[in-house]
């Protein structure tokens, strides 16, 4: 069955005849970027797709959706350097709202429960605009891909995606309004902070201490020798835990 999208809640920015509802779509970014470029949307738009063939993930990763069992959309707002952060933080704000799940941030754009993921972020420019996709696994019955989860496989009940978009919007209003004290909130639901990690970024690997996210969302690292390093979420391929000195020792 397809999405019920006048189930769906409409908020102050993102008001109802904003969500914009497609049986099948490449990518509901490209549709957003598209949207922009013609002039059609402006922040507070939603474009949910029920089918996405040709989705995108992060340095160019597929990301595919079929009807009911995923969920996938892309929002558009005004452009700001938390929409990672604040994104991230509705999502798992909504998890535990609606379906009592404790989910961590991995660190720029993951949402992971026991280290399987169970969302994506992928956040993107157009003129004055960012138009920021979300990917959630909601009905799967087995995992999508490697180490992934669903909604459904940790609740163990179907889920509804009118109800998740209905929860997760308002959350994500508020969110938006909160400035620089999301990160606060973010710190509290970080995986590997104050651990040892091992980067992979567009320049090869970085190794070192998980210190803290800046004012910007940047990941601030300690590496090996002990200069602290700055990292902004594009700059970043995937975060790895390594084994900490505390556990080596103890081997
Ligand atoms: C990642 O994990 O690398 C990010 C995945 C983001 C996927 C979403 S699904 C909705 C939106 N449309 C796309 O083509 N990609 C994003």
């Amino acid at each position: 069955m397809s999405m019920d999208v006048d189930r769906v809640y409409g908020g102050s920015l993102f008001t109802k005849e904003k969500f914009l509802f497609y049986q099948r779509l490449p990518s509901t970014q490209g549709r957003a970027r598209e949207l922009i470029r013609n002039g059609t949307a402006d922040a507070g738009y939603v474009i949910i797709a029920d089918e996405q063939y040709n989705g995108r993930g992060r340095f160019g990763r597929e990301w595919l959706a079929e009807g009911e069992k995923s969920l996938t959309f892309s929002f558009v707002v005004k452009k700001n350097p938390l929409l990672t952060i604040q994104t991230a933080v509705s999502v798992i704000e909504t998890l535990k709202e609606e379906y009592n799940l404790k989910s961590e941030i991995k660190w720029p754009n993951d949402i992971v429960i026991d280290g399987r993921k169970i969302c994506g972020i992928l956040v993107e420019m157009e003129k004055n605009l960012a138009i920021v996709g979300v990917g959630i696994n909601v009905n799967e019955t087995i995992p999508p891909y490697d180490n992934a989860t669903s909604i459904r496989l940790e609740i163990k009940r179907p889920v509804s995606r009118e109800l998740f978009l209905s929860s997760f919007f308002p959350i994500l209003e508020e969110n938006l309004k909160r400035g620089n004290i999301i990160i606060e909130t973010a710190r509290k639901h970080l995986s590997f902070l104050g651990r040892y990690v091992e980067i992979e970024t567009k320049d090869g690997i970085l190794k070192g201490e998980f210190i803290d996210i800046g004012g910007n969302g940047e990941m601030i690292m300690r590496v090996e020798n002990g200069a602290m390093v700055s990292l902004l979420p594009g700059e970043v391929k995937k975060v790895i835990k390594q084994k900490d000195y505390r556990e080596v020792a103890f081997v």
